[in-house]
């Protein structure tokens, strides 16, 4: 029986892709390394480091470690900045009446993010309220497809991985709750996301009922 529920951040919660992406464009510009939103894809749900890492290899560049960590903290310096201007009209349809509806229901609930900036975000949003334990990319050491993140939300909400389910809009995250042991939602194209339990264009389309009886 489902008595949690684990949402990933950016992509369900928010539509902070598009930041990542702004962000990371600057960058690979700067580099003169082509970069598309299709390439965007395969950086969702995946850390900043390993993001790196993939655009570089896009423009076939290896970097020393000192100077790739000096290029992340500059993308990432660019992305703060446009999340600073987010305001609470950016939360994604549905975000607000589903995760009230499930502590009126009495639904555990945590965040289980990849992203070290998650808590500000949450901040950002009034949103941090919402939730029973935050898990972010600083509290993780292994990155997305790794169940470690939603393990340890599970485990901050004091519940077998068999009663959480998570919602994920990224490939590697519904691989990572499957790893973990637990049943997945995604949120996204079906295409990119098949292997989830089920799938949905966003929480609007989702009620807590329904997806309790998965
Ligand atoms: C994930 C995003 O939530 O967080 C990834 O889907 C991102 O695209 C990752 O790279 C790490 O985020 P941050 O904010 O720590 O650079
Ligand atoms: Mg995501």
């Amino acid at each position: 029986m489902i008595k949690g529920f684990i949402f990933d951040l950016d992509g369900v919660i928010v539509d902070t892709a598009r930041y990542h992406y702004l962000a990371w464009k600057r960058l690979a510009d700067e580099l003169a390394i082509p970069f598309t939103e299709k390439d965007n894809e395969r950086l969702k749900g995946v850390s900043r480091g390993q993001s790196l890492d993939i655009i570089l290899s896009l423009g076939h560049k290896k970097l020393p470690e000192q100077e790739k960590h000096a290029l992340a903290t500059k993308k990432n310096n660019w992305y703060v900045e446009y999340i600073m201007q987010m305001t609470p009209a950016e939360i994604l349809p549905g975000v607000l009446p589903f995760l009230t509806a499930a502590r009126e229901m009495k639904i555990k609930t945590a965040l289980g993010s990849a992203s070290k900036n998650a808590g500000t975000i949450l901040n950002k949003l009034n949103l941090t309220g919402f939730f029973d334990v935050v898990v972010t990319g600083n509290e993780v050491s292994k990155a997305k497809p790794d169940p470690e993140v939603f393990l340890l939300g599970a485990k901050g909400l004091g519940l077998p991985p068999a009663a959480c389910l998570v919602f994920e809009d990224a490939g590697a995250g519904i691989e990572a709750a499957r790893r973990g042991g637990m049943k997945s939602i995604g949120i996204g194209s079906a295409a990119v996301l098949g292997k989830a339990n089920r799938v949905a264009g966003g929480l609007h389309e989702l009620s807590v009922e329904e997806v309790l009886k998965i």
